[in-house]
C-alpha cells in the first residue's frame, strides 16, 4: 500500500487517451531515468538519495543541528530558489501555528530588498545567531549580497573567531566563491553532491540542516523518502502512483489543459505550493514547452480566485492535496437562540466542515470544466513530508521526459542576469548593453 493516494477519476472524462495507454512509453522513459541515458543524466544524484546519502556527513549534520541550538535564539538560512525553498516548505508544512520554538528560523538571500535585510539586521542586534548558507554554484548574487552583510553583523557582535563557529557553509565539494571563502575562514561546510540540482536537493544538508536545527526529526523525513523510493522503483502505472500523476498532467496539457494548480486546503501547504512550483516550473518550462504551474490556499481563495477557476478561460486543472488527519481540531459548539444559523453544523469538526468544502468544490469545479486529480495525504507529518518530495521529484522527472525537455538544466534563468550584471557594471558584462 502506497503511504499517499492517487484519484484522477474526475479528470478521466477529459481525456481522449487514457493514462493506461501510455505504460509502453513509461516503461521506456523508466528505464532510461535509471539508466541514466537521458538529457541531464549527470543530475540524477537525486534519485538513490533516500538510501544512499552520506551517512557520515549525516552523523555531522546532527551534532552541527545540536550545537546551532546550544549557540543560538535564531538560524539565519541564507539561500535562494532550490537552496531555499526546500526547507522553507519543510518548515510550514511541520510548523503548529502560533507555537514559539527554542530556535527561530528565519531566511535571507531569498530576495534583494534592501528594507527586508536592514529590518533583519535590526532584530538580530540584540539576538544570538547563527547563520547556515546554502548555494551549490557559491555564485548566486541574492545569498552572497545577504552572506557578505549578516557576517559582518555576526563578527562585530561576537568577534572573528567566535563567528566561525557559528556559520556554516552548504555548497559545493570543490568550487564556487563560497567554498573559497569557507575554506579560507575554516567554517564547518556540508557538500551538496555533483548530481544534485538544487531544486532537487531538499534531502541532501540544503533541506536537513536547517530542518534538524528547527527540531524536525529528519530521520522520519528520510524514512518516509526512503518508502516512497521503494515504492516508485518500478514502472507499473497500477503501483506506481508518481507516474501516474506525472502521466494524466502531460494528457491533460496535450488536450489545451495548460496551467496546473496545486491546492491545499491546510494553510501549512502554501510553501510545498512554492516548493512544487519551483520544481516543475524550472524543470519543464523550456524549449517554448511545459505546463504553467501555479497554486492555491483553498477555502481562502475560492473566495478570490475561485470565480476565475469555476468560469473563467477552460485552460486549468487543478491537483488538490487532501490531508486525512489534522494533528488537532475544533468542535462547532450549539448555542440556544441560533441567530447566526449555524447550529445545523453543532458536533461537527472544522475539519469535517473543510472536507465538505473539498468535495464540494471538486464536483463544481468540475462541472465547471476543470479536471480534479485528488492527492491524499495521511498527515502532516516528518515521514509524509520526506515521502511526497519523492513523489513529486519522481514524477517531475517523468512528467519532463514525456514533454522532452531536459528536466535537469535552467538556462533561462541567466537571460535575466546578463543583463543585471550589465546593468550593475560588473566586468565581463559590458557588451551586453553596446
Ligand atoms: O534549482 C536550481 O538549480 C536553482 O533554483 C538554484 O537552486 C538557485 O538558482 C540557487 O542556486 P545556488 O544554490 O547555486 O545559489
Amino acid at each position: 500500500m502506497s503511504h499517499i493516494t492517487l484519484t484522477i477519476d474526475d479528470a478521466r472524462t477529459f481525456l481522449q487517451e487514457q493514462p493506461e495507454s501510455l505504460q509502453k512509453q513509461v516503461k521506456a522513459i523508466h528505464k532510461m531515468i535509471h539508466e541514466r541515458t537521458g538529457k541531464g543524466n549527470d543530475y540524477l544524484g537525486w534519485l538513490d538519495l533516500p538510501k544512499a546519502y552520506d551517512k557520515e556527513e549525516y552523523a555531522r549534520l546532527i551534532q552541527a543541528a545540536k550545537k546551532i541550538r546550544k549557540d543560538s535564539q535564531v538560524l539565519v538560512v541564507i539561500g535562494i530558489g532550490g537552496s531555499y525553498l526546500g526547507a522553507k516548505a519543510g518548515l510550514e508544512f511541520l510548523n503548529v501555528p502560533f507555537k514559539k520554538n527554542k530556535l527561530e528560523i528565519v531566511f535571507a538571500g531569498h530576495q534583494m530588498s534592501g528594507s527586508y535585510l536592514n529590518e533583519l539586521l535590526n532584530y538580530l542586534s540584540n539576538k544570538r545567531f547563527s547563520i547556515n548558507v546554502i548555494s551549490k554554484s557559491g555564485t548566486t548574487t541574492e545569498p552572497a549580497i545577504a552572506f557578505r552583510v549578516l557576517k559582518n553583523l555576526l563578527e562585530q557582535k561576537v568577534g572573528k573567531e567566535e563567528a566561525k563557529g557559528r556559520i556554516y557553509a552548504t555548497t559545493d565539494k570543490a568550487r564556487g566563491a563560497l567554498y573559497t571563502v569557507a575554506k579560507n575562514e575554516g567554517y564547518e561546510m556540508f557538500i551538496i553532491p555533483d548530481d544534485v540540482g538544487g531544486r532537487y536537493s531538499v534531502l541532501t544538508p540544503v533541506g536537513l540542516l536547517p530542518l534538524e536545527a528547527a527540531g524536525i526529526k529528519t530521520k522520519e523525513i528520510l524514512k518516509g523518502a526512503k518508502d516512497a523510493y521503494n515504492r516508485y522503483k518500478k514502472a507499473d502505472l497500477l503501483e506506481n502512483e508518481s507516474y501516474l500523476y506525472a502521466v494524466t498532467r502531460y494528457l491533460l496539457y496535450r488536450s489545451g489543459k495548460k496551467i496546473e494548480m496545486l491546492v491545499g486546503y491546510e494553510p501549512n501547504l502554501l510553501f510545498l505550493n512554492e516548493w512544487w512550483k519551483q520544481l516543475y516550473g524550472e524543470s519543464e518550462g523550456k524549449d517554448h514547452k511545459g505546463i504553467f504551474v501555479a497554486s492555491a490556499n483553498f477555502s481562502t481563495d475560492l473566495h478570490s480566485l475561485g470565480q476565475y477557476i469555476q468560469e473563467g478561460e477552460r485552460h486549468l486543472f487543478e491537483t488538490v492535496v487532501k490531508v486525512e488527519n489534522t494533528a488537532s481540531d475544533v468542535i462547532i459548539p450549539k448555542e440556544n437562540n441560533d441567530l447566526d444559523e449555524l447550529n445545523y453544523l453543532s458536533g461537527k469538526t472544522l475539519s469535517y466542515v473543510n472536507s465538505q468544502a473539498l468535495k464540494g468544490t471538486m464536483m463544481a469545479h468540475k462541472d465547471g470544466g476543470v479536471p480534479n486529480l485528488l492527492l491524499s495525504i495521511p498527515a502532516m507529518d516528518a515521514y509524509t513530508f520526506g515521502y511526497l518530495v519523492y513523489f513529486f521529484e519522481k514524477a517531475c522527472a517523468m512528467s519532463a521526459y514525456l514533454i522532452d525537455v531536459n528536466p535537469f538544466n535552467q538556462p533561462g534563468v541567466e537571460a535575466y542576469k546578463k543583463n543585471m550584471f550589465a546593468l550593475l557594471g560588473k566586468k565581463g558584462y559590458e557588451h551586453i548593453l553596446k
